[in-house]
């Protein structure tokens, strides 16, 4: 239940990604004006900055439904046609992870988008025939951490296409202040702000690490929320000054004691963390690279001379 009305409901509550929110905010208003469903619209961006939320927003906003599936969830056509028979007018089909969707499952979504029908074979053998099955105007809506993975037929249907980005540091200490109020934790604007400033861009970690935080405090400080105890919370939660994390700082580490700051392979360096490529890929190299700690070449992956700065390595071995 908590967990739940952290998430802003509509558009006027959701803070940050102002551009994605001006340019929805109009087309919201033009199809409620129409009173038609909305454009298809595919939101993405890294993990954690809030694609789930801002479907639930814009359903909220167009007053419909929404009804939510993901990629992996869906197994077989039929599982993507039974959630397709529960749509009403004008509702909201939020299916996250969208990459991930079967290639059978994905090609039934071509007609149902574009033309809202989907046609299904029944019966087996010579008894096989195509059933023509219409379905009201829908809005879908895609979430995938990178556009370039989904197939052009499918990116080519969605008519809004949105891209989350990383959240400055001024945002998450706002939704850290309402996190914050919500949880009735009592935290003053610089503790706020040192959990803002070290949550990598991310909403999703700057609420984890709240939660965490305010466990140290109710421990140590009587529940007050500053920024000495912010910092030694973080400290304790081996979130660095610069607020990478664990897995952050063994990436990079490796790539400079292993590897001589590369470039090395993704699945090399995956493996030497203990890590899959995927989550390596999605989650934690965005980041990274937004930061200028890490690049992406065509032989590899490799740190930076900031990196190597941040971690006190006095000169950087090599960069291309
Ligand atoms: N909680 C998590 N993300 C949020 C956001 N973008 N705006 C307001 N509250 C949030």
């Amino acid at each position: 239940f908590l967990e739940k009305s952290l998430r802003p409901q509509y558009l006027a509550q959701y803070i940050g990604q102002e551009k994605v929110k001006s340019q929805l905010k109009i087309y919201i208003e033009a199809a409620k004006q129409r009173q038609e469903a909305l454009d298809h619209c595919l939101l993405y961006g890294p993990p954690g900055l809030g694609k789930t939320t801002m479907a639930m927003v814009i359903a909220n906003e167009m007053q419909v439904n929404i009804k939510t599936t993901s990629g992996p969830t869906i197994e077989k056509p039929g599982d993507l046609v039974a959630v397709l028979n529960e749509l009403a007018p004008g509702d909201v089909l939020f299916i996250d992870e969208i990459h991930r969707l079967p290639r059978v499952a994905e090609e039934l979504l071509y007609s149902a988008m574009e033309d809202f029908y989907i046609d299904i074979m029944v019966g087996q053998g010579t008894t096989a025939h195509p059933v023509h099955f219409p379905l009201p105007p829908f809005t879908l809506i895609g979430a995938t951490t990178r556009a370039g993975m989904l197939s052009a037929p499918l990116r080519d249907r969605f008519g809004i296409i949105s891209h989350m980005e990383y959240y400055q540091t001024e945002e998450l200490k706002e939704i850290v202040i309402r996190s914050a109020d919500i949880f009735q934790a009592d935290i003053t604007t610089e503790g706020a702000l040192e959990i803002a400033r070290r949550s990598r861009g991310t909403p999703r970690i700057a609420n984890r690490l709240l939660k965490r935080v305010r466990d140290f405090a109710q421990v140590q400080a009587e529940g007050k929320i500053d920024q000495p105890i912010a910092d030694q919370a973080l400290t304790l939660l081996q979130v660095d000054q610069a607020g990478l994390d664990y897995i952050d700082q063994k990436l990079l580490r490796t790539l400079i004691e292993v590897y001589h700051g590369g470039p090395v392979g993704l699945n090399t360096l995956a493996v030497n963390i203990g890590e899959e490529p995927e989550t390596v890929e999605d989650m934690y190299e965005p980041y990274l690279i937004q930061c200028g700690l890490m690049k992406r070449t065509a032989r590899g992956r490799m740190a930076t001379h900031f990196a190597y700065e941040h971690f006190g390595y006095p000169k950087i071995k090599k960069e291309l």
